[in-house]
């Protein structure tokens, strides 16, 4: 299964989780690329494709993510399956909370894609986001490195088998 993981960060907090992910997936063939070097093709080749974004500046998508918005605006996404993972800050920006998630979740499903993976919102405090699917659930991953980095892992792992990955030991791959 070809696996397909664009993203963008600012301050490598999103591309940590990348790397993570890319590890964690090691029993597939995971592409990963830059959302700055990705074209309209690379979101519609993958069998699965995870989108990974921070949001910034009170709702705003990640500055990548943001140039290439107009072009991401473009694709149609009929018959493809995306999740999203999305990196915030719930306490500084309780009122955009991983505002990103809901931004990219809105534009696939405008262009007939199909969101997998949401996630719910059991753990976080925040007072808005535009990530909402409904007050349970998130339309994708929600990381928070500044306040709830032990969590991280944890929360993506859980992610990656609700997608129905079955994820590599790192443990054991370093050994
Ligand atoms: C100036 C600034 C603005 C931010 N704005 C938001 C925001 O609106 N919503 C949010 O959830 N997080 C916000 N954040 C938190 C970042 O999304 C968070 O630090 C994230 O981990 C950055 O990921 P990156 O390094 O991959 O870009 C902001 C952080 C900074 C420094």
């Amino acid at each position: 299964m070809n696996v397909g993981i664009i993203w963008g960060s600012d301050s490598g907090d999103t591309e940590d989780v990348m790397e993570y992910i890319v590890e964690k997936l090691s029993s597939y063939n995971v592409e990963n690329i830059h959302v700055e070097n990705s074209s309209i093709d690379d979101f519609t080749k993958f069998d699965i494709l995870l989108l990974g974004i921070s949001t910034w500046y009170d709702g705003d998508l990640q500055s990548d993510w943001e140039r290439f918005f107009p072009t991401f605006q473009e694709i149609n996404f009929k018959d493809k399956s995306i999740a999203i993972f999305g990196l915030g800050d719930q306490y500084s920006y309780e009122d955009y909370f991983v505002d990103g998630i809901g931004i990219l979740a809105s534009e696939v499903i405008k262009n007939d894609g199909k969101i997998i993976g949401h996630w719910p919102t059991e753990g976080y405090e925040f007072v808005e986001s535009r990530a909402l699917f409904n007050k349970d659930l998130f339309y994708g991953l929600a990381l928070d490195e500044g306040n709830q980095y032990e969590l991280t892992k944890d929360r993506v792992d859980k992610w990656l088998i609700k997608l129905g990955f079955i994820l590599s030991d790192i443990d054991f791959c370093a050994k």
